[in-house]
């Protein structure tokens, strides 16, 4: 089963995409936590990334392209995945398109998770994020037991760097101009399902689950 997350940053896709590997097995792939991991090691890759991640523009589609591609070719992947992050423009769906149309496959469903802006500014700034493990927290919906502590890997809790309120304005912004355009994309092969995100997470999850049935 090979599955897309779509939606405005903050929508819930890292969430529900955990959700969703937890109970049907497959790897939970998020470009953001690949790159966040880069950032974090000091690698090349890392830095290139963080210039336009700190500004909350895309990473340009050539590397974000080739770092997708590497990770969905590994072993672990070959009975399905769940992406999170990616693809997030035309240019990038159109050439995993190709790459899975050469192994004779295709996408299986693009769920896009559907929340107005108004809700975003509000969730990005109570998120808290462990940049070791990629576990996500919300102070008010979903609080570690400890504060400020990851439950998974005991690290320090921080607010990224890109959720600060300008930074999510420019995201959104840049999710509306060259990441929207996919849920057309996506309608038009008929693998577009669209849930409300708006709803406690544990029923956005129980729509996602009725749609994969
Ligand atoms: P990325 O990490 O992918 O960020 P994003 O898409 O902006 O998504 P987020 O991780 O911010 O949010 P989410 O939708 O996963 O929400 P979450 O589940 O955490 O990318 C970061 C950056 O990397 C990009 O800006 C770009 O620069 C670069 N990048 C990444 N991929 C790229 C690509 N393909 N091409 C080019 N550049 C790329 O939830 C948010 C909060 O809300 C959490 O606190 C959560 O607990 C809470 N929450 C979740 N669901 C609910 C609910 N139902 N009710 C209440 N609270 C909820």
């Amino acid at each position: 089963m090979k599955i897309i997350m779509l939606g405005a940053p903050g929508a819930g896709k890292g969430t529900q995409a955990k959700m969703i590997a937890k109970e049907y097995g497959v790897p939970h792939i998020s470009t953001g936590d690949i790159f966040r991991a880069n950032i974090k090691n000091g690698t090349e890759l890392g830095m290139e990334a963080k210039k336009y991640m700190d500004q909350g523009l895309l990473v340009p589609d050539e590397l974000t392209v080739r770092i997708l591609l590497d990770r969905v070719a590994q072993e672990d992947c070959k009975d399905g995945y769940v992406l999170d992050g990616f693809p997030r423009t035309i240019p990038q769906a159109e050439v995993l398109d190709q790459a899975l149309a050469k192994l004779g496959d295709r996408i299986d469903y693009a769920i896009n998770v559907d929340v107005p802006d108004e809700n975003i500014i509000r969730r990005m700034s109570g998120r808290r994020a462990c940049l070791t493990c990629g576990a996500t927290y919300h102070i008010e919906h979903v609080p570690p037991k400890q504060e400020g502590i990851c439950d998974t890997c005991g690290s320090a809790l921080v607010l990224r760097d890109d959720d600060k309120p300008e930074t999510v304005k420019n995201r959104l912004e840049v999710y509306h101009r060259q990441t929207q355009p996919l849920i057309d994309f996506y309608g038009k092969k008929g693998v577009l399902r669209t849930v409300d995100g708006t709803r406690p997470m544990e029923e956005v999850f129980a729509a996602i689950r009725a749609i994969l049935a």
